[in-house]
């Protein structure tokens, strides 16, 4: 199936069969830092333009029907960072779901946070919570944001439940349920932006067979024509799982 009004400006949608869309999209948000360097601007603003790039794909992502859209905002490690830097972050996350609090059941988006939340600030917590409940309810697309999230941190802490539960049955299904992840399809497709070929320590127990797509462009320049782009190398890729084509 082919929505021929999304292509009015050439903006690549003819390439992308949006009857065959992946399921799960997940985004490695990166290059904030750079493009703000780029501009003698401070950092901080990077992260401002990179939240708007979030509003307006997420939003574009529920448009298309994607189920799943994952992306990183923080990382375990990115506590190393200066402590105004990780401050604005926090603020922008802080703005963005008091915002979301107020449109989310409007737009049938549900919101769930993947990572460990109890090093984050109480109102942001609250705010986590609220949106949380709100979800509860709802049916849509599913954003989720990687927030003080570690792949190999999620590990432990899945394997550590499993512990704490006398869980003797360890196996492939058992440690999945337990990861921050449970319930959500493995993502078919990682887009990483910023010219960075590495995952960073993002969705290492899920992403065993997702197809990966690196560009250069920085995130805050990200656009729905570089989302159609990743889309169609997307619906290119041979996904074998090991197996052989008939
Ligand atoms: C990604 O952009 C945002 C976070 C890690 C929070 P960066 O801040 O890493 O931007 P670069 O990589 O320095 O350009
Ligand atoms: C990965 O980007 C984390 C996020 C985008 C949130 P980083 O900028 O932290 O990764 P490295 O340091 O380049 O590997
Ligand atoms: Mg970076």
């Amino acid at each position: 199936m082919r929505f021929p009004f999304f292509g009015k400006k050439d903006d690549g949608a003819g390439q992308v069969d949006f009857g065959h869309l992946p399921r799960h999209i997940a985004v490695i948000m990166d290059g904030n830092g750079r493009w703000a360097r780029r501009r003698g601007l401070p950092r901080s603003a990077g992260h401002k333009a990179g939240a708007e790039t979030f509003r307006t794909i997420a939003t574009y992502c529920r448009e298309i029907g994607l189920d799943y859209l994952t992306v990183y905002a923080f990382s375990t490690e990115n506590w190393k960072r200066p402590p105004e830097e990780v401050e604005a972050i926090m603020d922008l996350l802080a703005r963005y779901l008091q915002e979301a609090i107020e449109t989310m059941a409007r737009d049938n988006v549900r919101l769930k946070f993947l990572g460990d939340m109890t090093p984050l600030r109480p109102d942001l917590r609250a705010l986590i919570d609220e949106t949380n409940r709100i979800s509860a309810g709802l049916d849509g697309c599913q954003a989720n944001i990687c927030l003080n999230y570690g792949g190999r941190d999620e590990i432990v802490h899945a394997v550590s439940e499993l512990v704490r539960l006398g869980e003797t049955d360890i196996n492939e299904d058992t440690i999945a349920a337990h990861l921050y992840t449970a319930g959500i399809p493995d993502p078919d497709l990682i887009i990483r932006p910023s010219g960075e070929l590495r995952l960073s320590n993002f969705l290492l127990w899920q992403c065993a067979y997702s197809e990966f797509y690196f560009t250069n462009v920085l995130w805050p320049d990200f656009s729905k024509e570089e989302l159609h782009r990743a889309i169609a190398a997307y619906q290119q890729r041979d996904r074998r799982y090991g197996g052989v084509k008939k």
